[in-house]
């Protein structure tokens, strides 16, 4: 049996009539920039995060890009963040001219804040957790230290759509929560999305400006920027997505509590804590025989991924950072993506833990 890693195809007919009917809508109302669906989606997922404003962006690539810009981050300010996410966290950083330093990760793969203060100097100005998988960081003790020292927090909450850690969403602990809502993610446009959510009202006012070329009211140009709007065909489809996420997630947690039951005494398995709503938008494994392991499973026609190797301070165009993330270096040998999307059957996922039990002999 194949188990592909996703399958980005709607191959649910209700589903696929829902998405084609909201594009219709919008062909046929003809508002087709920064439509009524975007201010549509915008509240609609405030009102699921908690916050007061959402702002629709073009990618989290650009969520992350605008918010530190409208928080005025850039050239000699230092921003404190995890070695371990896509390289569009650090980019972000690097675009406004700022420089990302790169703390480490704690066993469950987030930014340890055990690591974070010793690398605070008076260039910091943010600390940017990710909230990695989908599991929300050991937030209580981040905004501990960005408080006593009088830095932002930036939450890339790209992976971690709808997570909770004590009854806090993701999103919801600093100053900004920067969501990416590309087709990858758990909460999926059908192309490229992204969301800034605040309770600031000034911040969000200047993120609007800053997502269409430094614009107020369409005329004056107060911010240098570019065009990082979201289209609103896409939050058309987005509140679709938005009507199913629950089920969603409801389904990916099935398969990952199928992964936790049976194979936890071969590898590691993400740890779950009492209070915090994990979602899985991705089920990293830990064993020390990780190459090996892909290899067996590739053969076996399960596709699984190591996700983000090199680690962002390796990157051959950030060399020029400060990093000390030494767990991170050995975690990042150890880790391995299985399949957990919504689309995941029960019988794949029989497969997987039978190849995986196999592998180990057991
Ligand atoms: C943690 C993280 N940050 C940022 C991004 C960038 O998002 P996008 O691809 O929508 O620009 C992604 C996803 O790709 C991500 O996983």
């Amino acid at each position: 049996m194949t188990v592909p890693f996703l399958d980005l195809r709607v191959t649910d007919d209700e589903e696929r009539a829902e998405l084609i009917a909201a594009v219709e809508a919008v062909l046929r109302h003809g508002r087709i920039m920064l439509g009524p669906e975007v201010a549509e989606i915008e509240r609609r997922v405030a009102d699921y995060i908690g916050l007061k404003y959402a702002a629709g962006v073009g990618s989290g690539t650009d969520a992350l890009l605008l918010a530190f810009r409208a928080l005025g981050i850039g050239p000699g300010d230092e921003v404190i963040t995890t070695p371990l996410s896509f390289i569009a966290t650090a980019n972000a950083i690097r675009l406004n001219g700022a420089m990302p330093v790169f703390a480490d990760i704690d066993d469950d793969l987030q930014l340890d804040p055990a690591t974070i203060e010793s690398l605070i100097t008076p260039k910091t100005r943010a600390i940017v957790p990710v909230h990695w998988s989908g599991k929300v960081c050991r937030m209580e003790e981040i905004m501990a230290i960005a408080d006593l020292r009088g830095l932002l927090v930036v939450e890339d909450c790209s992976q971690a759509f709808g997570a909770s850690r004590h009854g806090h969403k993701a999103g919801t602990w600093g100053k900004v929560g920067c969501y990416s809502m590309n087709s990858m993610k758990a909460f999926a446009s059908l192309g490229e999305a992204g969301m800034i959510l605040t309770d600031d009202p000034e911040l969000r006012a200047k993120i609007e400006a800053l997502r269409y070329n430094g614009l107020i009211n369409r005329e004056f140009c107060h911010y240098v920027s570019h065009n990082g709007r979201l289209d609103t065909v896409q939050a058309a489809m987005m509140l679709k997505r938005l009507d199913r996420y629950e089920r969603v997630l409801a389904a990916r947690e099935e398969t990952a509590r199928f992964y936790d039951a049976h194979l936890s005494d071969v590898v590691r398995v993400p740890r779950r804590e009492a209070g915090c709503r994990d979602v899985a938008y991705t089920y990293q494994i830990q064993t020390d025989r990780r190459d090996e392991l892909q290899s067996h499973l590739t053969a076996q026609g399960i596709e699984t991924k190591v996700q983000h190797n090199p680690l962002m301070p390796h990157q051959p165009a950030y060399q020029d950072c400060r990093s000390a993330c030494p767990n991170a270096d050995r975690l990042i040998k150890r880790t391995l993506c299985l399949p957990v999307s919504e689309k995941v059957t029960s019988a794949q996922r029989e497969a997987v833990v039978a190849a995986l039990r196999g592998f180990f002999g057991r």
